[in-house]
């Protein structure tokens, strides 16, 4: 189901929705949607973006749109969890053991394995691409080529779009997307 000829024809989908999207919300849900629905241990798929903190705040990692179970962790900050490990240092992580490693922040107590990648929007780390999986060490190299394609096509579209929305489309995405497979 992951092979790699599925995979590429789920890029050239992605890369019609971003030519379809009229909102960055509307293209982060369909990303968030087929990689869920395609990638069959993709358990949980969001994003966080950054909210710019005011008033001496720090920026903090907010969830935006996903498909799966709702989380508790809502609002991150960027020195917790892998979400701000990968935030901070604008890299891949990718944990094949979620138990072993002391940043993780517990979302679901079935994830074995997690990727969270950064998004970049003028050589800036706007947000990021989490997925969860139930298997362990579900995210080998196709898998990380894949995610990372789709977090630089997210921010290719935010620099379009940025401009035109305010994060608070983004947050509101989170509160009407969701649905579980288990
Ligand atoms: N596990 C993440 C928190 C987000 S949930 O997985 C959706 C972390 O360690 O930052």
């Amino acid at each position: 189901m992951s092979s790699l000829r599925n995979i590429d024809q789920l890029k050239k989908d992605l890369e019609s929705a971003a030519r379809a999207a009229g909102s960055r919300k509307q293209f982060m849900e369909a990303v968030a949607r087929q990689l869920h629905d395609r990638m069959l241990k993709y358990n949980w798929v969001g994003f966080y973006m950054i909210e710019k903190g005011s008033d001496g705040r720090p920026d903090m990692l907010v969830l935006g749109p996903f498909v799966g179970s709702m989380t508790p962790h809502t609002r991150i900050a960027l020195n917790q969890g892998l979400c701000g490990a990968a935030a901070s240092s604008g890299k891949t992580i990718v944990v094949h053991d979620v138990k072993s490693d002391p940043r993780y922040l517990a979302c679901s107590a079935d994830t074995k394995s997690e990727i969270v990648v950064p998004i970049f929007a003028k050589g800036t780390v706007v947000g990021e691409l989490d997925i969860d999986s139930h298997f362990r060490a579900a995210f080998q190299q196709e898998d990380i080529g894949l995610v990372e394609y789709c977090a630089a096509l997210v921010g290719q579209f935010l620099e379009k779009f940025g401009a035109r929305e305010s994060a608070e489309a983004i947050k509101t995405a989170a509160a009407t997307s969701s649905s579980s497979k288990s």
